[in-house]
Parts: C-alpha cells; structure tokens; sequence
C-alpha cells in the first residue's frame, strides 16, 4: 500500500483575479488530506473525510477525472483502490480538492516506487485541478505541494501553463479563523462565470483588477512588517472587490460582518466563493471570535498562519 499528503489551503487575497495573472497571497494550513492507495482488480474510491454534507456526491464526476487525469500522466493501467481519509475537512474553499489530488499523486508515487519530486507531484496535482476549475491558476496545488505562505503570480491567459512565480512570504506567525458556510460550490462554474461578467464589460473588471494587484503589493509589505492592522483593512477591501466581481453571497457577506463585529481586523470570503468560506485574522482574539461563529452555527477552523 502507497500513502501520501497534501495540505489545505486558504487565499487571503486575490482568489480569481489570480487566474487573470493579478499576484495573490495563500498560505497551506495545519491539516492535511492523506490518501492510501492499494493495486486492485477495478478501480475503487471511498472518501473518509469529514466535510460538508453532500460534497463527497456533488464532486464525485470531476473526483474521478481529476484521478484519470493522474493515472493516465503516471502511466497506471492497473485499478487502484483509493482511499482518502486525513483531519482536512471537504469543504469548498479550503484546497480539499488539490490537497486531494496531491495527496493521490504521492500515494500513487509512493505505491510504484516512482521517487517523483515535489515539482513532478505539483505539476500532475494541477493537470488534475482542471477538472475542479476548468482553467486553475496552480495557487491550491502549489500550496497543497510545499506548504507554507506564498505570493504567487502566474501568467494574465488563463490558458497558459508557463509556470508561475512563487515566493515565500516571511511574517512572525499570526492567528486566523476559518468558518464553513455550510454552501458546496462548483469552483468550475463560478470562474466560468467571472469570465463571462469579464468579457462582458472589460473596462469596470480591469479598474477592479488593478485596485485587486494594488491591494496585493500593499498586503504582502504589511504582512512582511507584521502590520497585521493594515492587512486586516486590505482583506476588507479585497472581499469588496471579490463581491463586485459576483463571487460573495449573503451568507458570506453576513460572516464577513460577524467576524469584524466579534474584533476581528479582517475578513473576507476565501477561495471559490459563492459558497464555501470565509477568513477572519484574529491575533489575540481567534477563541473570542470562533465562539461568535460557533454561537451562530458555523463550524470553524483554528490555524496559524507564517513563522517557520
Ligand atoms: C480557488 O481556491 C481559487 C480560485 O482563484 C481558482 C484558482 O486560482 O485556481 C478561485
């Protein structure tokens, strides 16, 4: 039996206008997807991880061509029984698909002796993200691969596959919380979307790109001066760039508030949007404001985010 990881992930700025070639901020987050696979007759898939109700089923078409898609770059013509199972939850908007997709392509590796390297499991785990998100920037990948906070930057056509710019973001490590909204999204159709709005009217999206590659150059100084005030104001300003651009909802909008009420300096939807989850930064105050949510009925995520 081969096993193999990948980590979570959240954006805290520039989720979509990365796509577009827009720097953004993420960070891999403390929890994992561990994936175990075995040499069986006929394929196989059985998905232990706790998650939203209903994600498991609602992902399963694209699940089983994200593991195509690594099989068939791996070479693997025998069935596979793939299990995933780990402490990352499947909600939308936290990487469970490319932690996924990392985690199979290790275990596949790991299973057949393929000594692959980071780089070679980064770059199938993106072949396989296609199936997630159409045309991924490579952010969620390249988190789930190498862990830690990135600024990354990849080329403006979102079809093309040169590889992106990724650099580490040093900060003294700071709290911050995620809350599920409890809502599946289908990352695929809300980026098809934005490109639709996109092509639709180009002149208001490039003045909300360019306020969206102001607000990342901003972030990344006052993360690096640990002026975590400044970047909770920045995260503030990114989720009303995110909602004009149709990716929030209400209920996103609604935790957004809750957040900042309970003291937190910042917050925004993180990933996909339209459903999934949002992040609050909360240095000092993470228990304070996860009680908020918990009290409202959200389930929560406590990480860390920089340091070593
Ligand atoms: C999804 O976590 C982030 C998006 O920007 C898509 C991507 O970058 O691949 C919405």
């Amino acid at each position: 039996m081969g096993s193999g990881y990948g980590f979570g992930k959240t954006i805290l700025f520039n989720e979509h206008f990365v796509v577009y070639g827009i720097p953004a901020i993420a960070s891999a987050i403390n929890y994992k997807t561990i994936a175990r696979v075995e040499r069986s007759e006929k394929d196989a898939f059985e998905d232990h991880r706790k998650g939203t109700a209903g994600y498991s089923q609602a992902k399963m078409t694209q699940q089983m061509e994200a593991i195509s898609i690594i099989k068939r770059d791996l070479s693997i013509n025998d069935g596979l029984h793939i299990v995933l199972e780990g402490d990352l939850p499947a909600f939308s908007g936290i990487g469970a698909s490319a932690a996924n997709s990392v985690a199979i392509a290790r275990a596949i590796a790991d299973e057949y002796k393929l000594n692959l390297s980071d780089e070679e499991i980064n770059s199938i785990a993106y072949k396989a993200e296609k199936a997630f998100a159409g045309t991924p920037s490579g952010i969620d990948n390249t988190a789930a691969t190498y862990g830690g906070l990135i600024w990354f930057k990849r080329s403006a056509d979102p079809y093309s596959d040169e590889p992106p710019l990724v650099e580490r973001i040093r900060t003294k490590p700071f709290d911050m919380l995620l809350a599920n909204s409890g809502v599946v999204a289908d990352t695929k159709k809300v980026i098809e979307g934005v490109r639709e709005r996109r092509e639709k009217d180009r002149e208001t999206y490039d003045k909300i790109f360019a306020q969206a590659e102001s607000i990342a150059h901003e972030a990344r100084k006052a993360l690096e001066a640990n002026d975590l005030e400044k970047a909770g104001r920045l995260m503030n300003e990114d989720h009303r760039l995110l909602q004009q651009i149709g990716v929030s909802s209400d209920v996103l909008d609604g935790m957004v508030e809750l957040a900042l009420k309970a003291g937190a300096l910042g917050a925004k939807l993180t990933g996909g949007g339209v459903g999934g989850c949002m992040i609050a930064l909360t240095p000092g105050n993470q228990q304070k404001v996860e009680e908020a949510f918990k009290n409202a009925g959200f389930e929560t995520l406590k990480i860390t985010v920089g340091g070593e």
